[in-house]
């Protein structure tokens, strides 16, 4: 079936249209997550750009984007449903007078009395479907994973008093994590797998341009070079964590805000808070400079 999106290329360009920049390998496991109607696991460093790809994906598609961010201990009545219980008491207070227990109990286990939480919305979205971000599923637990499994499979969950949801249209959904544990065999069983590297230099360069386009072009090549240096061997290893996209975004954004027209040591020291979160990090930053910016 002709879609708006029938080709990677147009994909490609729709995804670029709302502002975001892919490559090719993560246009087509996206395209094929929509015609093989499979879940798409993204994995990657933080600040690569995970969660905005689904974000943008809605918007291509026109589609809402439901958000079931995850953390230790979450629970399933917060991914899929919870009984309103405060409506459920103010009907079996009305009906005491005039029901039995049976009639009471019937009633207040109906579809109307549900709290709907992402996962039900997604099943339950009329066609063409929603898009479903499972965010950092890395941070849940062993059983919510487990929990997932019938809807990654089948995009159905059951509730004990209603029976089973299935979904009209199956709901794009993307998984992302990022890598602080392995994720379960069977939840990467029924998913399509993606890792989500930095980006090349000049696809960077294209985000930096596009999102701050105050700043000078000649800023703007220096900011992408120097982070790119900043994650390549062997200055990578000084540090504990690289800087994603977000932060070559947000230094830029400084850097303008600073009115700096060029990179120098001195403007780099001051603003290394925001390319580096960790104090380690930061000091590491000093005794490199010299290398790090002299083939700039
Ligand atoms: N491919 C991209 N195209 C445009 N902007 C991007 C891209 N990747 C990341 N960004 C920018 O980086 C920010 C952080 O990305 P995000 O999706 O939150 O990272 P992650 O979820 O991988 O940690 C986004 O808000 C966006 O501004
Ligand atoms: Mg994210």
């Amino acid at each position: 079936m002709p879609t708006p999106h029938s080709t990677i290329d147009d994909l490609t360009r729709a995804l670029e249209g709302v502002g975001y920049h892919a490559p090719r390998q993560l246009v087509t496991a996206v395209f094929l997550a929509m015609r093989l109607q499979r879940p798409l696991l993204l994995e990657g460093e933080p600040g690569v750009g995970k969660t905005e790809l689904a974000k943008a994906l809605a918007q291509v598609l026109g589609q809402p984007l439901l958000r079931l961010q995850c953390y230790d201990g979450m629970e399933q009545r917060e991914a899929l449903y919870e009984w309103n219980h405060a409506a459920q008491l103010l009907r079996m207070r009305a009906a005491q007078a005039s029901a039995t227990p049976e009639e009471i109990e019937r009633d207040i286990y109906q579809a109307r009395y549900l709290i709907r939480r992402p996962l039900l919305q997604a099943l339950e979205a009329p066609a063409p479907g929603a898009v479903l971000l499972i965010d950092e599923v890395d941070r849940a637990d062993e059983p919510f994973e487990a929990f997932l499994l019938e809807y990654l499979g089948e995009y159905q969950v059951s509730i004990p008093e209603l029976g089973t949801v299935r979904a009209a249209a199956a709901p794009l959904t993307l998984l992302t994590s990022n890598r602080t544990r392995d994720l379960n065999d069977a939840v990467k069983r029924r998913c399509l797998y993606q890792w989500l590297d930095y980006p090349e230099r000049e696809r960077e360069l294209a985000i930096v341009r596009s999102q701050v386009p105050q700043a000078s072009t000649a800023l703007t090549e220096q900011i992408t070079q120097f982070v790119s240096r900043l994650r390549s061997q062997p200055f990578a290893n000084a540090f504990q964590r690289s800087p994603g996209i977000a932060e070559s975004v947000e230094w830029a954004k400084a850097l303008v805000a600073l009115d700096t027209l060029t990179l120098d040591p001195e403007v780099i020291q001051d603003t290394a808070g925001i390319l580096f979160k960790q104090r380690e990090d930061v000091a590491a930053l000093q005794p490199l400079m010299d290398q790090l910016l002299e083939v700039q």
